[in-house]
């Protein structure tokens, strides 16, 4: 776009007809689309373009009225506006958007190359100023793949995200999230592309098993009337409700996240899986124990055990069978509120036969091997 058009959004004669172009074109831009660009828009913003821009200033700057935020916030800040960003990025769990939006470099290539960089995020990083609109304020972004490929327009918001939290030189590997969404995984949360579970009884009737999520379903502010979007939330990690991740009380808020799509009741009736309700009522265990909010690579239902509270079975083992629907059998041992869970195959009095002996019984068909937890055994599971 023509820089020096809008040095003189005033002055000159000769720049005053590339500017009415421009205007020109903006406009034709607002009514191609049914929403158009908000800023761009005189029943908002009805101060126009000298609103954000001056007629003078350096050249090849965009001339910007204020410092960079500092702009935004000139409408984006102060209580009681309906999109007050700054009392959210000011919640105690954030985009460090004051810390370090000066790092932002207009222009930068993202991810970045450097692990020395420092890490950042500013307004800019994930809004175009001229394409934000309703329903879709990171309109007009460029993103990244997740896996090796830039993208100069974005299809999805979570290309936006995987900028910065994916293969970033200056981010942990362990950290990149685009590993848990890879559609090559055995089950992930629906943001690149469809899940591959068919069978998911507790989803809300908005969800269908073809729906497609987006980061910000989960990630954003904990309050609903205020701005929405992943600037802040009072709940750890930027998320829009509550998510214990300690041994606890059930309750619906406890893992309101979850009930947002899934319905409580269906889970607490295991509709899926058949003990549901006794993990997470009676012996108060948190989703988290089980299911990675993201994905997992190697089971279904994103099963990926917090590994800090689960240990390999008296016998050594630590897996998970997962052959029939509801039941699967998970050889383990699990720490909860100081109690310990084994979990594996055993038959009668268990303990006092080796190993070995257990096998052979169940070669002989002597002794019918069962699914036990800490000896109390479960028929036909
Ligand atoms: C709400 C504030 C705001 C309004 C209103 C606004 N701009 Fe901008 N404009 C910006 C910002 C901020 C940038 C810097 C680009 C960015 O990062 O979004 C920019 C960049 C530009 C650029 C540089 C090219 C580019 O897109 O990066 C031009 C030219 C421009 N604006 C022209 C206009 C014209 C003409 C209007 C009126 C039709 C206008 N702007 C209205 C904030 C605004
Ligand atoms: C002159 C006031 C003004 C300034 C300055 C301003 N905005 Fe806005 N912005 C608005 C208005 C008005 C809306 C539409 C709000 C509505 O419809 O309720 C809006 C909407 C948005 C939206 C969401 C799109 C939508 O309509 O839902 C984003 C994202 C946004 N602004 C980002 C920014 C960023 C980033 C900056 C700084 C570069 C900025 N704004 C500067 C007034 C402003
Ligand atoms: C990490 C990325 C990110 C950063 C940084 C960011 N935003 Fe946003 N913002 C979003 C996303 C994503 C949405 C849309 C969420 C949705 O679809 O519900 C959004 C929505 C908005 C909205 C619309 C809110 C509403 O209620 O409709 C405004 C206004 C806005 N952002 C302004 C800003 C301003 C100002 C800054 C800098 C202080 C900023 N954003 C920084 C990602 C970001
Ligand atoms: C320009 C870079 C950038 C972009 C783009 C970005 N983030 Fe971030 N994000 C950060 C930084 C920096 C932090 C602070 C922690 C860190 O360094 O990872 C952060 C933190 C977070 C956190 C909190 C993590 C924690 O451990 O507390 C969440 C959640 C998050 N971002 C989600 C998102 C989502 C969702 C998007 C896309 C809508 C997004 N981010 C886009 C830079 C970015
Ligand atoms: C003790 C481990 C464990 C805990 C704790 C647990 N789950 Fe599960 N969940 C499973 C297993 C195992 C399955 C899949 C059963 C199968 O088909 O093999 C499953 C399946 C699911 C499914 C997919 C099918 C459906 O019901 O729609 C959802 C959703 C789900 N769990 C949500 C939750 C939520 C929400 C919580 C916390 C409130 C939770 N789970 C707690 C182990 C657990
Ligand atoms: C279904 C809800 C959900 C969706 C969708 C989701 N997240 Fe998360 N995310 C969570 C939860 C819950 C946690 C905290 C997990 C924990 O600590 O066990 C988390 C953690 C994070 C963290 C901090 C992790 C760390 O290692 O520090 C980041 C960053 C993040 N998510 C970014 C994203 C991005 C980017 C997307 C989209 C590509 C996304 N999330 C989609 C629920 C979600
Ligand atoms: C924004 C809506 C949304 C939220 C919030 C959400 N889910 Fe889901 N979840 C879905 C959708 C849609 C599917 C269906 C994907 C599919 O069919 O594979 C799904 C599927 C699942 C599955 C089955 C995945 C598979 O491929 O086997 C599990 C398990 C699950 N969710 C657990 C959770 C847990 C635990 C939380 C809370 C941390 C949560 N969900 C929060 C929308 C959501």
């Amino acid at each position: 776009m023509n820089r020096e058009c809008l040095h003189s959004l005033f002055p000159a004669p000769y720049t005053l007809i590339h500017c009415t172009l421009l205007m020109v074109f903006f406009f034709s831009l607002s009514l191609s689309y049914a929403v158009g660009p908000s800023h761009l828009d005189k029943n908002k913003v009805s101060t126009g373009c000298a609103t954000c821009h001056k007629g003078h200033g350096t050249r090849g700057t965009t001339l910007l009225e204020s410092p960079k935020d500092n702009l935004c916030f000139k409408c984006h800040g102060g209580a009681g506006k309906a999109k007050d960003v700054y009392s959210v990025i000011v919640k105690p769990s954030n985009h460090p958007i004051i810390q370090t939006s000066r790092y932002h470099v207009t222009g930068e290539t993202l991810p970045e190359r450097e692990g020395s960089v420092p890490r950042h995020a500013s307004c800019y990083d994930c809004h175009t100023t001229h394409r934000s609109e309703k329903g879709n304020a990171v309109k007009g972004m460029k993103g990244y793949t997740g896996r090796g490929a830039g993208i100069k327009q974005i299809s999805g918001e979570y290309q936006v995200c995987y900028n910065c939290h994916s293969d970033s030189a200056n981010l942990p590997p362990e950290k990149n999230i685009a590993t848990a969404f890879s559609p090559s995984n055995a089950s992930y949360h629906p943001i690149e592309t469809y899940g591959k579970n068919s069978f998911v009884p507790s989803l809300k009737r908005e969800y269908t098993a073809s729906s497609i999520i987006k980061c910000s379903d989960c990630h954003g502010n904990d309050d609903p009337s205020g701005a929405q979007g992943p600037h802040g939330s009072i709940y750890v990690p930027i998320l829009r409700d509550r998510y214990e991740r300690e041994a606890g009380l059930e309750s619906p808020s406890t893992y309101a996240l979850c009930y947002r799509c899934h319905n409580r009741t269906s889970i607490l009736n295991n509709e899926s899986f058949k003990t549901h309700k006794e993990h997470i009522v009676f012996n108060q265990t948190s989703c988290a124990f089980c299911h990675n909010a993201h994905g997992s690579a190697t089971h279904r239902n994103l099963l990926n055990f917090d590994m800090s509270l689960v240990f390999p079975n008296n016998k050594g083992e630590l897996s998970v069978m997962a052959s029939v629907p509801g039941k699967p059998r998970c050889f383990l041992s699990c720490h909860v509120k100081g109690k310990t869970f084994d979990h594996m195959l055993s038959g009668p009095n268990m303990s006092k036969m080796s190993s070995s002996q257990s096998l052979q019984s169940r070669a002989t068909g002597s002794r019918p091997l069962q699914y036990c937890v800490n000896n109390r055994c479960v028929p036909n599971w």
